[in-house]
């Protein structure tokens, strides 16, 4: 089949990638004529694991190709995915509609007759209408469909999401659509991965529900830890504990700085305001995320207090700023207001990450970088495991310890222990896991 996505970022890129890996035909569409000049030339525009090489075996096989050109790639497809930006919009936190809207503008023209138009972006409920009305708006009567199918790719760990997900979704009414999209998605539903057939606004409801629900997950777990610490327990043994119970299951369970990145906040946001506008608001959602955004801020407490209740003058060190591991992203990330913190507090905060650190030095000017783990922590008074790569899992303690005026480690994300620690003369903080 032949395939146009338009919108070569996260999203498009990988979902392209991948379908072109399934032995589809596809053209990935941008904008902006430098990232298309970089793709042709076999360079990405983001940091995606096993990204790299399955685009250049695509491109070399002749199944991928990337274009600015609408026009000519759109009128060949058999799917045309809009995959554009939704990003929030600036003071009433919805989804920002105006990428996705004149994408279709631009596309409708072009399209071929019985063609599908689906959204990969996450979009708010209705957006198909919506879509579908300018559609017909622009022409009249002209058979075209529009279909959602919501994407639940992780960052980080997206090709493996795609090629080996736990379901698909596909918000459709037309059965010669849905006939488009089973034959689309064969390669992999015959692997036995379900394939969801229902109405397109379900279908929107599942992406904001999904994501959703898994913030709230985070947050229980969170201020579960928040208890444990008060209590004496140690969360990741109640985590455990309740895991093991198949209704809830282990997955989401790691408590940690709070949950950042470019989709959970935004969505859950989103999903927030449209439940307000409809008169049937989702206080749950309305208190995870206050409570996320609340712990974020107080990051930077905990190693004020771990310093001895000062950090002024004191040299921190931060081991890893993306909001996750695999990632050069930093939208969101905790490493943010917990930079911005410290350094307001009157320290001097030197990080290291394996992918993120050009990113964050245009987000904090301040900040200090370097290359490594053993430099970062040349005389500090704490160190702080900020996002789990696995470079930072396995650390030389002895050394760490040589270099540091002090030796505190304060782990965000639970990596260690304090035993182990203790052993190299560390006092270790964790989280969630009382004295
Ligand atoms: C998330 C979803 O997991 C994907 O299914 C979805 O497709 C995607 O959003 C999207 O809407 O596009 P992503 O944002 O890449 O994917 O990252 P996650 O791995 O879900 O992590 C999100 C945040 O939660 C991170 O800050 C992570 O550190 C945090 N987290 C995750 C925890 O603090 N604890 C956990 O147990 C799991």
């Amino acid at each position: 089949m032949r395939v146009t996505m338009i919108g070569s970022g996260y999203v498009g890129l990988v979902s392209g990638t991948c379908l072109a890996d399934f032995g589809h035909s596809v053209t990935c569409i941008d904008k902006d004529e430098t990232r298309i000049a970089d793709l042709q030339r076999g360079q990405l525009p983001i940091y995606e694991p096993g990204l790299d090489r399955l685009v250049s075996e695509n491109v070399a096989a002749g199944r991928l190709g990337f274009s600015t050109d609408i026009a000519s790639n759109v009128a060949q497809a058999d799917v045309v995915f809009i995959a554009v930006g939704t990003p929030s919009r600036r003071g009433d936190g919805h989804a920002d509609l105006s990428h996705v809207e004149s994408a279709i503008r631009e596309i409708t023209p072009h399209l071929r007759k019985g063609a599908v138009v689906a959204t990969k972006s996450t979009v708010p409920v209705g957006t198909g209408d919506r879509l579908e009305e300018i559609i017909r708006e622009i022409r009249p009567e002209y058979p075209v469909f529009v279909v959602s199918n919501p994407e639940f790719l992780r960052q980080g760990a997206a090709i493996e999401d795609f090629s080996r997900p736990d379901r698909i979704v596909v918000g459709v009414a037309d059965e010669a659509a849905k006939r488009i999209m089973a034959d689309l998605y064969r390669p992999i539903s015959i692997n036995r991965a379900p394939v969801l057939f229902t109405s397109r606004r379900n279908a929107e409801l599942i992406k904001y529900a999904g994501n959703a629900f898994l913030a709230m997950k985070i947050t229980f777990i969170n201020e579960m830890a928040d208890l444990c610490e008060s209590l004496g327990g140690d969360v990741q043994e109640v985590a455990r504990g309740i895991g093991l119970d198949n209704r809830i299951g282990p997955k989401f369970l790691h408590a940690g700085p709070g949950y950042g990145g470019s989709c959970f906040p935004k969505d859950t946001l989103a999903l927030m305001r449209t439940a307000q506008e409809f008169g049937s608001p989702m206080r749950l959602i309305e208190t995870t995320i206050d409570i996320n955004n609340t712990r974020k801020q107080a990051l930077a407490q905990r190693v004020i207090q771990a310093c001895g209740g000062t950090v002024a003058g004191k040299r921190i060190a931060l081991l890893g700023l993306a909001f996750k591991p695999n990632t050069d992203d930093m939208r969101e990330a905790p490493s943010i207001p917990l930079a911005e913190m410290l350094l307001a507090a009157g320290a001097t905060v030197v990080a290291t990450d394996p992918q993120a650190m050009r990113n964050a030095a245009s987000l904090l000017p301040d900040l200090e970088f370097a290359p490594d783990p053993y430099r970062a922590v040349e005389d500090a008074e704490a160190v702080v495991l900020v996002t789990e790569w696995n470079e930072f899992r396995a650390l030389n303690f002895a050394e760490l310890a040589k270099r540091m005026r002090n030796p505190r480690f304060i782990d965000l994300r639970n990596v260690y222990g304090r035993a182990e620690l203790s052993e190299y003369g560390f006092t270790y903080h964790g989280i969630g896991r009382a004295a």
